[in-house]
């Protein structure tokens, strides 16, 4: 089967890599791609929210089945044009999708059918979100409804922050219409799990349990970023909390989809703080996280392929998805200064990775047969073992010998999982 992927992160880079490991994988394409995974599939110059253009691409290329990585695509409808042509998907519709393209959307899902997430009022003045926060307990959460390239989640200590927060937001619309209403949530305190799923709408597939590191500093300090590492599994993610996420959380959101006319397919992203209360919802992704896959598909055994296809057709009860017992850690190596001001164009060495050991390839370009920087986050070095411990330091010996100025890494990834599982 000839396979296009649309999307050009690090999270795309471990798809492909996985998808060819299937039989029945033939020609894969990705959109637009980066100089790495140039090297594992053909890249088009065709950006990922062009759906113009990558419905053109589908039209002139023998295409078999397309996988929809990226959020935007997905909740602009990427999925529902390609179909049209013909084309089987991995991803969710527009009518699902919106289960991250709007927090209000999500938000009144499971206040309507009983799903644990944090209380919230939503507001589409700014006058009346500022007189709630005038009275309202402090820390809170001012959230912008739709996409926002993962800052729209501000917490804020206290009503001059909250004030900032609504400006921005709601007024200078640094977000665009994705600020033009805002929730305002209760802060919940308690360790954060990523729970990525595959679904058929039937179905619900947990796959492990990951935590991310969305700070760029160590212990947890600094900007939030796009995620400067992974671990998988979770430790605080325990078989009795996956029992009860599975009763009270999984199942209820996919029958709440279906019951809205919403049926959700493709890979949804539970991201769970596991309260005193128990687990509640703090997001829904319609998607793979980044860098969230690139410590869970080096753990998948199945078929990468096989399991995508079982989805699409609605028949992953069928379908065997099993994992390696093992742990996983990727440290993403970025540019010194990201999330803000950061240089680009420097030439990258990188290792062969050896047994067990991957590296994901995010923000570089090609130039003949070198590989420049491009990006904020230039790439992830994965290292897979029995043991957590082993997995991060496998991971960081991998990260180490990868070398090219301006580079910058936490030293902490899965430090804090480490301690938990000390604790036990
Ligand atoms: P979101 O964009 O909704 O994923 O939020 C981004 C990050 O903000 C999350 O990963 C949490 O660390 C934090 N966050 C979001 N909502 C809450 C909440 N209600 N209470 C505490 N922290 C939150
Ligand atoms: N790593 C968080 C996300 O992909 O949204």
């Amino acid at each position: 089967m000839n396979i296009l992927v649309i999307g050009g992160g690090g999270r795309e880079h471990a798809v492909v890599k996985a998808l060819k490991k299937s039989k029945r994988c033939g020609k894969i394409w990705c959109l637009p791609g980066n100089g790495g995974i140039a090297r594992d599939a053909e890249c088009f110059p065709v950006k990922a929210t062009d759906l113009e253009g990558i419905l053109g691409f589908a039209k002139t290329h023998p295409v078999d089945f397309a996988v929809v990585t990226p959020d935007d695509p997905l909740v602009l409808g990427l999925v529902d044009e390609l179909e049209k042509l013909g084309i089987p998907c991995f991803g969710p519709e527009k009518r699902a999708a919106i289960l991250e393209g709007s927090k209000v959307f999500s938000k009144n899902l499971m206040q309507k059918y009983g799903i644990p997430t944090a209380e919230s009022r939503i507001f589409s003045d700014p006058k009346e979100a500022l007189s709630y926060l005038e009275t309202c307990e402090y820390p809170t959460v001012v959230k912008a409804d739709g996409l926002a390239l993962g800052k729209g989640a501000v917490i804020v200590n206290n009503f001059r922050e909250a004030e900032e927060a609504v400006r921005g937001l709601m007024i200078d619309k640094i977000f665009g219409e994705s600020g033009s209403r805002v929730l305002v949530e209760e802060f919940l305190t308690g360790p954060e799990v990523s729970v990525l799923s595959f679904t058929d709408g039937k179905t619900v597939v947990p796959m492990v349990s990951s935590m991310d590191h969305k700070r760029a500093r160590d212990g947890d300090t600094g900007l939030n970023t796009g995620g400067m590492g992974t671990i998988a599994p979770n430790p605080y993610y325990t078989p009795e909390i996956a029992e009860r996420c599975m009763r009270e959380i999984f199942l209820p959101t996919i029958r709440a989809m279906n019951t809205e006319g919403r049926t959700f397919r493709g890979c949804l992203y539970f991201g769970l703080m596991l309260t005193p209360k128990g687990p509640k919802v703090i997001e829904y992704n319609c998607r793979f996280g980044d860098p969230e896959t690139q410590v869970v598909l080096p753990l998948l055994k199945s078929d990468l392929l096989e399991v995508m296809l079982a989805v699409r057709e609605g028949r992953l009860k069928e379908e065997e998805v099993r994992f390696l017992e093992g742990a996983a850690c990727c440290v993403v190596l970025a540019s010194a200064g990201y999330p803000e001001k950061y240089k680009t164009g420097y030439e990258i060495s990188l290792p062969i990775p050896q047994k067990d050991e991957e590296i994901y390839l995010a923000g570089v370009r090609a130039e003949g047969e070198k590989l420049l920087t491009s990006g904020g986050r230039v790439l992830g070095a994965v290292g897979w073992a029995e043991t957590l411990r082993g997995a991060v330091d496998k991971a960081y010996a991998l990260a180490n010998k990868i070398k090219f100025e301006n580079a910058y890494m936490r030293s902490d990834i899965g430090a804090r999982a480490l301690a938990a599982l000390k604790e036990e």
